[in-house]
């Protein structure tokens, strides 16, 4: 068994199959993270469902994975496209949280997902703010959760790493940029490293201690080949770190990033290419 880091390891997968993988190949596991691409692969290729039918296959899943890892966090996205109204997100989220005691609600890091989100922190909710690409989307978040009095584990904030690598940028770099905003903030919000594609990014997390990292099983399996590994800086180009302004509130901050539209198009389209 791998010693258990400081940064609190989660699995990126929708399939509870994985979940009981992992628990036998590491010994403990720290949360999940589920979204409609991810459930989707769980129902399989080419299987027509109707959208309640859909939804209840979502739900089993994920009560299946939260009995597995019942002290674990368990993220559960609402379906969003540029057109979903604040008000179906909130009635989404309150709904989905309603599945399992140990939920946090992915929003993507849009205006109406926020202003849903608003209202959902203040009754108490868990929110795990997805699809980031920019320091400023994670500013955002930090002013739009203070200013509901969120506590520490409340609230996660998923920069995107590989996605930004495919751009030929250095996803990395968006993790320490967003990790030395929220210290100098003082910041209740936890940083959750997502799309990790190889160990060379998981390394780097835990080398940061990044608060939470979400893995894929395929890098899980490498971790265990390969326990120990040195980071290796990539030929990417840097993100510099930004003096942003703190003093504005969460609506004044530009969250708006192409990658940000395009994955979560991308997360509609799937949800919906499985529905008859
Ligand atoms: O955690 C987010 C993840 O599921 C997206 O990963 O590889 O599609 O960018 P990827």
């Amino acid at each position: 068994m791998l010693p258990r880091p400081q940064t609190k390891i989660f699995l990126d997968s929708a399939n509870p199959q994985d979940t009981k993988v992992v628990l036998d190949l590491l010994g403990f596991l720290d949360g999940q993270t589920t979204n409609p691409s991810l459930i989707v692969k769980v129902l399989g290729e080419n299987v027509k469902v109707s959208e309640s039918e859909m939804l209840e296959f979502y739900k089993t899943n994920v009560q299946k994975i939260a009995n597995l890892i019942p002290q674990g966090s368990v993220s559960i996205e609402v379906y969003a496209d540029d057109t979903t109204s604040p008000e179906d997100i909130y009635h989404q989220a309150t709904t989905l949280s309603q599945w399992i005691p140990n939920a946090h609600i992915k929003f993507p890091t849009i205006p109406n997902a926020l202003l849903a989100a608003e209202k959902f922190l203040a009754d108490g909710g868990r929110a795990n703010f997805t699809l980031v690409f920019t320091q400023a989307q994670a500013l955002a978040i930090h002013l739009l959760a203070t200013s509901c009095g969120v506590n520490k584990g409340q609230v996660f904030v998923s920069p995107f790493v590989g996605r930004l690598d495919d751009i030929g940028q250095n996803g990395v770099d968006l993790l320490q940029n967003i990790q030395r905003m929220y210290q100098e903030l003082n910041s209740p919000v936890e940083i959750l490293g997502a799309s990790i594609r190889n160990l060379n990014h998981l390394q780097y997390c835990l080398d940061i201690n990044l608060d939470i990292v979400t893995l894929p099983l395929t890098v899980i399996q490498q971790w265990i080949d390969q326990p120990s590994i040195s980071y290796v800086p990539q030929p990417l180009t840097p993100i510099p770190y930004e003096n942003l302004d703190y003093s504005v509130s969460w609506q004044d901050v530009n969250i708006d990033h192409p990658l940000t539209t395009k994955g979560l198009l991308k997360f509609a389209a799937d949800w919906k290419s499985c529905l008859n």
